[in-house]
């Protein structure tokens, strides 16, 4: 399973980028207008922080304009991948860059029937919103089972990008159904680390090495 970090914070991506747990970042306009940064800059020093995927999401809503969006997007860095909204002029982008080789990201996913279209339209990744479902009560890693199930039914070869994760628990589910991506905010990258039990372990095992008067390494 890949974890991409879901932030335009550099810092924070700089920081979890030593964990070795960063396969690439996901963006959005929201983010980025968060970081108050120049949109272009922000997006090059990502893509010079991290070889995988770095999304970034076009704002136009017709077709010649997501496509001018999408190549301009494309030309900042190699591994720049375009996030298109799940549309009809959306898609129809999503099928043009994937002719000329651009990576493309289709985002805003929120059921099965348009997890289809984006695998239809030759989507790298597609990114269902599992948080945003859960806030209007219905169950977001509903959607990714049926996902994954479509999708593996026809070998299409669309990835799940797990998106809208809230908490550690959409992580493991999201794993168990076996999502190929989570995009992680920050928090919850290093909240996976955590369990009561690792600390409790841990402080038993240095208080009673500690009695010993040892150390490992040579004095
Ligand atoms: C990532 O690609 C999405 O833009 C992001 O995960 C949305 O998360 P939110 O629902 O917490 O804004």
């Amino acid at each position: 399973m890949k974890f991409f970090v879901d932030t335009a914070d550099i810092k924070q991506i700089e920081g979890l980028i030593p964990t070795g747990f960063v396969d690439g970042v996901t963006t959005n306009p929201s983010l980025i207008a968060k970081q108050g940064t120049n949109m272009k800059e922000t997006i090059q020093a990502i893509c010079s922080l991290v070889d995988g995927p770095v999304s970034a999401e076009v704002t136009a809503i017709d077709h010649d304009t997501v496509l001018k969006e999408g190549e301009y997007l494309a030309s900042f860095a190699k591994n720049v991948v375009v996030k298109v909204p799940l549309t009809p002029e959306g898609l129809k982008t999503c099928n043009k860059l994937r002719e000329k080789e651009i990576m493309v990201n289709v985002t805003l996913c929120f059921s099965a029937a348009q997890a289809i279209l984006a695998a239809k339209a030759g989507a790298n990744f597609v990114s269902p919103f599992v948080g945003r479902l859960d806030d209007i009560g219905e169950k977001g890693m509903d959607l990714i089972e049926d996902i994954v199930i479509i999708y593996d039914n026809y070998d299409f070869d669309t990835e799940v990008l797990v998106a809208s994760v809230r908490t550690t628990q959409h992580v493991i589910e999201a794993a168990l159904i076996g999502a190929q991506v989570a995009t992680l905010p920050p928090k919850i990258i290093h909240e996976l680390y955590n369990h009561q039990l690792t600390d409790k372990g841990l402080k038993s095992f240095l208080d009673d090495w500690a009695k010993t008067g040892q150390s490992i390494l040579p004095k």
